[in-house]
């Protein structure tokens, strides 16, 4: 692999941004780019160092693939007007969940996202803005695992030998590629990126499509989001690396109200990691543990079971899919 990493500990934080916003700059000339912000830190730090970049003829565009989180693209949006970013919110869950249907194989989910995601609303969007470059958050450990053939990361194009430019008619400059997750982080510090953005855990380009097994349904989303705020809302003070909430695809048999439910399945994952290539489930308190299955079965109709998973990575990943 002849990428170099960049450790934490080498990263110049000033430095490498001043390199980049002029690497940026001459590369993309008078000419417009564009960028996906999902929120993410590796996101919002490229929109950050493009916006230095190109001011203007950067258009920063949040992708709403129905995918996310709740209440996740106005919050976004929001904050970065904060930032004096302006941010245009596209809606595009037809297009990801009309890609998504019958679908159950983890990697044709994947790759549906991809399609739906680069050929479909971006290359729409690039055909409408004229922009000829994309900016894009791929980092270090992206490209590892899809190297290595653990994952296709939604995000990496090149390194499958998709050709975007010819494929999608615009091509990818990457500034982040040479840096793992702590070193975005220090980035956004440096980039004055609030708490809320650079502390934030990672959160996968699939979004939630990453925590359903089986196929992807709008109803299987909405559950699988509801499922994500409990989650979020009891392990935000937990210090983990990351927590998440995965809908099982099997149902198994329950009872409410003295009657048997066949009902689903919810799984929690709670992840101590520092950078997401290996990582063990955190030892929570039994009562939080209790508590999660509890709000999870009142709150959330037809979840009969809430399972914690205790293998580490590897052999597990991270996410579901
Ligand atoms: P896995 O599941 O591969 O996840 O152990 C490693 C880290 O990467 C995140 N993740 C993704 N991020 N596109 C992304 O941008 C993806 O396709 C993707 N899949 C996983 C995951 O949340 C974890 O932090």
């Amino acid at each position: 692999m002849e990428i170099q990493e960049i450790a934490l500990d080498e990263l110049k934080p000033q430095r490498f941004i001043a390199d980049k916003v002029r690497e940026i700059s001459a590369v993309v000339g008078d000419q417009m780019a564009i960028n996906a912000l999902s929120g993410g830190i590796d996101s919002a730090v490229v929109t950050m160092l493009g916006h230095r970049a190109l001011g203007d003829r950067l258009r920063t565009c949040f992708i709403d693939s129905g995918l996310m989180r709740e209440k996740e693209p106005e919050r976004v949006v929001s904050l970065f007007k904060e930032l004096g970013v302006p941010v245009d919110l596209i809606d595009a869950h037809e297009t990801f969940f009309g890609a998504l249907k019958d679908k159950t194989d983890p990697e044709e989910k994947r790759q549906a996202i991809t399609r739906s995601f680069y050929g479909g609303v971006f290359a729409r969007l690039v055909r409408e803005t004229g922009a000829k470059y994309l900016l894009q958050g791929t980092n270090y450990t992206d490209i590892e695992e899809t190297v290595a053939g653990i994952k296709r990361q939604h995000n990496i194009l090149e390194q499958l030998g998709i050709n975007p430019e010819e494929s999608y008619g615009y091509r990818v400059i990457e500034p982040l590629i040479q840096l793992r997750k702590p070193a975005i982080r220090k980035l956004g510090q440096s980039l004055g990126l609030p708490q809320e953005i650079h502390n934030r855990p990672p959160f996968p380009g699939p979004a939630l499509a990453a925590r359903v097994i089986g196929e992807v349904t709008p109803d299987r989303v909405r559950l699988v989001r509801s499922a994500t705020t409990i989650v979020e809302e009891e392990l935000s003070r937990s210090g983990a690396f990351q927590y998440l909430a995965i809908l099982h695809e099997d149902r198994v048999t329950g009872m409410r109200d003295g009657k048997r439910d066949y009902g689903f399945q919810v799984e929690v994952r709670c992840w101590e990691s520092t950078d997401a290539k290996t990582g063990s489930a955190t030892r929570l308190p039994f009562e939080v543990l209790e508590r999660l299955a509890g709000r999870i079965t009142a709150e959330l109709p037809g979840v009969v079971s809430v399972t914690y998973n205790i293998t580490k990575k590897p052999p597990s990943t991270i996410e579901a899919i």
